[in-house]
């Protein structure tokens, strides 16, 4: 395929920024030319007068095996919400509803917009998860979430049968097609130091990322110190858990030395602004963050402390944070978007190839139409697609030069979503936990 995309106004997110108005040309997949007044050739000429386009989001930290659970798990904070809620329904997940759960969530991510994301699975049936992404052809990091502490939703192994699953699972997927594995262990309360140290040596001989929480929590961080002895970020430090092949969600409740460590690491941090309010977690300290040389990226964590997994919105309430907390003027629209763009491509370690409109770079792009009421104003498409915009301003969504959405469709996707037989799986599941 021979596309040629005519007098859009591109956002680039590229070093230095690029937002202007331009032509591109896509072929086999890839961006191969970018200009003014380019010559059709032999492309097809696609007008995009009044669109503004700009890279496939990248969503750092995502639960697709939640997807289903949505509503599910209300007014609670973190622990009582995984111990009473979330983790009774990851146990009663069968193969079947884990499926239909990530194609749920991935036809959510890619209506509006997300192109790529890192995944957090469950316990058990993450095959399931991987199996919806390479179906829908996206970009999908996804690791099974390793719990070998007991709890008492059951949903615990040992540690062995935790890292020889991880392993069969990433020889099987990491690195075929567009999809990668992320040794995942859940967080420091679900896991033995042993099985974080085995993982991490696992997961660095496969040239794999290590996926955790951290420091979302007070209750969870008091814990954290009195099953280590450590602060979560230091404890991490002390086991070689740092670098930037690791990536930590959350990272609210943090030490200053905790930031540097961070920052002089290159530690992953994702930040999860509507979780982090929803679940009551705290306020992450993004600007000490990035002034501390910390890189930060986002995703929108899972259903069921979202309600949404939507970009858009992250976008949004990153930047409305900040402000409510130290005041406006702390952290600029261009930062946010590349958050959501470039730095989560760079999170996932697929920089090269997506993340940026650059010519070489796969063809993973959203198209927006800005004739519409919630757009008309500031001439600024930065300010208007971290501020204003949603997905119901997305008109087309591609993924290596593949449209997979069009005016709210999604396309070259399989059979169509039978929203009956997923609202039965989220019926069935709940029933199952007893819930
Ligand atoms: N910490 C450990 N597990 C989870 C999870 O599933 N979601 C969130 N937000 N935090 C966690």
């Amino acid at each position: 395929m021979d596309l040629l995309f005519k007098g859009a106004c591109l956002i680039r997110c590229t070093d230095p920024p690029s937002v202007g108005v331009a032509d591109f040309r896509v072929m086999n997949g890839r961006i191969t030319e970018i200009g003014e007044d380019l010559a059709a050739k032999q492309s097809t000429v696609l007008p995009m007068n009044g669109r503004w386009i700009f890279p496939g989001f990248v969503q750092s930290h995502i639960h697709l095996c939640q997807t289903l659970f949505r509503g599910m798990a209300e007014d609670r904070a973190l622990l009582e919400w995984l111990g009473e809620r979330i983790w009774p329904l990851e146990a009663a997940h069968d193969f079947e509803s884990a499926y239909l759960s990530a194609r749920l969530g991935i036809a959510e991510l890619l209506l509006g917009g997300t192109t790529a994301f890192l995944d957090m699975g469950t316990l058990n049936h993450t095959n399931g998860l991987f199996i919806a992404s390479e179906e829908a052809g996206v970009r999908a990091t996804i690791g099974r979430a390793l719990m070998d502490r007991p709890n008492p939703a059951g949903l615990h192994a040992s540690h062995e049968k935790n890292l020889a699953g991880a392993c069969e699972e990433a020889d099987r997927w990491h690195g075929i097609g567009r999809l990668r594995y992320a040794f995942s262990p859940r967080f420091v309360p679900s896991c033995s130091e042993e099985l974080l140290k085995n993982t991490l040596a696992e997961a660095r001989k496969r040239d794999a990322l290590i996926h955790t929480h951290a420091s979302e929590n007070t209750s969870e961080i008091a814990l954290v110190r009195e099953m280590t002895g450590y602060d979560n970020i230091e404890y991490f430090d002390s086991i070689g858990m740092l670098g930037s092949d690791v990536a930590l969600a959350h990272c609210i409740h943090l030490s200053p030395s905790e930031m540097t460590l961070l920052g002089s690491s290159g530690t992953r941090v994702l930040h999860c602004p509507s979780s982090n309010m929803k679940l009551a977690s705290g306020i992450a300290p993004l600007p000490e963050l990035l002034r501390a040389g910390a890189h930060v990226s986002m995703g929108a964590d899972g259903a069921p402390c979202n309600n949404r997994l939507d970009a858009f919105s992250e976008m949004r309430k990153a930047g409305l944070l900040q402000s409510l907390r130290l005041g406006p003027g702390h952290l600029s629209a261009a930062t946010i978007l590349e958050m959501m763009t470039i730095r989560g491509a760079e999170a996932l370690g697929i920089a090269d190839d997506v993340g940026s409109l650059e010519v070489g770079k796969a063809a993973d792009f959203v198209v927006v139409d800005a004739n519409h009421p919630s757009l008309i104003g500031t001439a600024d498409p930065v300010q208007q697609l971290v501020y204003a915009a949603g997905p119901e301003n997305v008109e087309s969504v591609y993924i290596a030069g593949q449209r997979k959405v069009h005016k709210g469709t999604l396309e070259n996707w399989g059979p169509a979503l039978d929203y009956e037989l997923l609202r039965t799986a989220a019926k069935k599941v709940q029933e199952r936990a007893s819930l």
